[in-house]
């Protein structure tokens, strides 16, 4: 009787020991883990800029990158594309009036771009921040006979052109922010730091 209760207690106290040890251990392994990524994680909450190399980004195509914990979407867009934008009149701000949704630099134009091909978007609706699906089809069955490629958020509907202005209609109250960004190079983006203004 008293060798069992000893033995039960040398269980508990192994196991009590084993348990230790195996946090230790876990704690051991993390450590370099968090160290080896730690600084860029910290970086990027803090705003670090984020470098895009679009040198394979073809016409049609959009890559994500994530800035400041959060998508940013990079779109090249087709000469066709955009002459459908110059074409479109149901937009809640057609002329990038509000000016809180984009740098001084970018152009008040359909394009609402540096460059005409290429955008660069916060991919987060304006409504209640859930991320607008991709939807560059022409008028898809769900979406109707005008589409002609844009965003569609999924949570209450909100309709965005490929530039990402606002469609009339949508709960959205503004068009999609266009991050600071400017180009290193022809095929490369800097997102995060602002072009210079002359
Ligand atoms: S969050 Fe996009 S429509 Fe509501």
């Amino acid at each position: 009787m008293s060798n069992d209760g000893v033995n039960k207690g040398r269980r508990r106290l192994l196991i009590g020991a084993t348990s230790a040890v195996g946090a230790v251990g876990a704690v051991g392994v993390a450590v370099p883990f968090v160290a080896s990524w730690a600084p860029s994680a910290k970086a990027r909450t803090a705003g670090a800029p984020v470098k895009v190399d679009i040198s394979k980004l073809e016409a049609g195509q959009q890559m994500v990158v994530s800035w400041r914990g959060k998508p940013v979407w990079v779109l090249r867009r087709s000469e066709e594309t955009l002459a459908n934008l110059a074409k479109l009149s149901n937009l809640q701000d057609p002329n990038s009036e509000n000016l809180a949704q984009q740098p001084e630099y970018i152009p008040q134009t359909p394009a609402r771009s540096i460059r005409d091909d290429i955008t660069v978007l916060v991919g987060i609706c304006t409504h209640l921040g859930c991320s607008p699906t991709h939807r560059p089809e022409l008028a898809p069955a769900d979406l109707g006979d005008d589409w002609v490629g844009g965003y569609y958020c999924p949570c209450h509907g909100s309709r965005f052109d490929l530039s990402g202005r606002v469609m009339n209609g949508s709960p959205a109250p503004s068009n999609l922010v266009i991050p600071p960004h400017h180009y290193e190079s022809d095929n490369v983006i800097i997102v995060g730091v602002d072009q210079e203004v002359a």
